[in-house]
Formats: C-alpha cells, structure tokens, sequence
C-alpha cells in the first residue's frame, strides 16, 4: 500500500464537497489504495453488507443471476455479494484506480471503466439486478442515472440502490424515482431507512425497484 498523503477525514471532505467531475475522481484516485482500510476500520461502513442482504431478500436466493455492480469502488459489495453465493458479477466505475483496486479482488467477470450519469456502454435489459451502493450522493451522480440502470436490467429484475441521508430530497433523487413510478418503468419492492456508517452515525435510504414485466 502507498504512504498516505492525506488523512480519512480530509478525504472524506474532499469527496463530499467536490465541486466537479474531475475534483471528485482526484479525490478517488488518492483514496483507492486506503478506501477500504478506511471504510471498515474507521467510519464503521456496513451500507454494502445492507445492499448485498436486500439483494439476496429480492432475488429470493437466486445464485445464477447476473449483476451489475455499478459505482462498484473497490468492490466492497461485490464481495459481500460472492460470501452470499452470487458469482456472475460485473464492475462498472469511472474512476480507474477505483476499478483497479476492485480488479485486484478477482470478483468480477467484467470490469468497466464508465460515466453513469452518461449512456452506458451496455446493451438493453443485459442484467438480472444492478447494485448500486453510496454513489446516488452529494456530487456523485444524479437521478437521472435511474433512467440507464432502468433500461440495462430485464424485465422482472431488479435494482437495489442507497441513497445518502439529506440528498434524497435535496438532490431530486425522489422526484426521478416517483416520475419513474408513474411511467410504471419500475415498482418499488422496499423503502427503509438503514446506518451507513456506525462511527459517522448516519444513514441511507435502501431502495429497491422491480422492473415492469
Ligand atoms: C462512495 S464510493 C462507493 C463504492 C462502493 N459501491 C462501496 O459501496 O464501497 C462511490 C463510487 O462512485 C463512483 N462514481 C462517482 N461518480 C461516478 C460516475 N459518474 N460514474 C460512475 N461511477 C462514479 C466513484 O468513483 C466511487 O468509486
């Protein structure tokens, strides 16, 4: 692992407060080889353990599914996805060193370097269920991405996404997803609230849609 530069909270600030694209993939190339060490060890994460579980509950257990990790980081739900059974899983991030990182946990069948608030390089209703944890957040990406997770999962599948305390309303993610709603584009399977990270004491909302048939 590199010597560090900067530490957990100065990072954390950088990747909240970043005020473009191109701040917040810095941000992420200087976290990559310290992101997990930090998440776990630190700030107490325990989002992508909540996603792989509400996963699994709306798969009812179905192992063969193929899922896309999108925003996958390090690929820290990837692997809480593998410990469940689930071994058709591929890696979608924009941030390169982010993706390597998760290459390295050879997890993934498929590892892509792509934008998600862009079309993405994928074919229509190409996945099972797309996973999606800690990017629908302040500066990452915004709801109009739902519309591409949407198109590149097959009908009946599903999507299960978080979404950060406080940018739910502010960031227009709840408008996009009851728009999405009353196209009958997706239904909405389950809606709670759950910790995201203990040390930090806050929370997400876990979201998960079906695909209309
Ligand atoms: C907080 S991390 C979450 C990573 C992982 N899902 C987890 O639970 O640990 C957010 C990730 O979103 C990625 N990201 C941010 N904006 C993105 C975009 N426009 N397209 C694709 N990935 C993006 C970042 O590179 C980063 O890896």
């Amino acid at each position: 692992m590199s010597e560090r530069k900067i530490t957990e909270t100065e990072i954390l600030n950088r990747v909240y407060n970043a005020a473009d694209h191109e701040t917040l993939m810095s941000a992420y190339r200087d976290w990559a080889a310290h992101y997990d060490s930090d998440l776990l060890g630190r700030f107490g994460y325990v989002a992508h353990i909540a996603t792989a579980k509400a996963l699994h509950e709306a798969l009812k257990g179905v192992t063969e599914a193929r899922i896309l990790d999108a925003g996958c980081g390090t690929g820290l739900v990837g692997e809480e996805l593998v410990k469940l059974g689930y071994r058709h899983l591929d890696a979608l991030d924009y941030s390169a060193e982010m993706l390597a990182q998760a290459t390295q946990k050879a997890i993934y069948d498929k590892q892509m370097q792509a934008d998600m608030t862009k079309r993405l390089p994928i074919d229509d209703d190409r996945y099972d269920a797309v996973v999606c944890t800690g990017t629908f957040t302040y500066g990452h990406v915004t709801g109009a991405a739902f519309d591409e997770l949407v198109r590149i999962t097959r009908p009946g599948g599903v999507i299960v996404f978080t979404i950060r305390e406080g940018a739910y309303e502010e960031y227009g993610y709840r408008r996009r997803m009851l728009d999405l709603e009353t196209a009958d584009a997706w239904e909405l399977v389950s809606f709670y609230d759950t910790p995201y990270q203990l040390e930090e004491g806050n929370t997400c909302k876990m979201c998960t849609y079906r695909i209309a048939s």
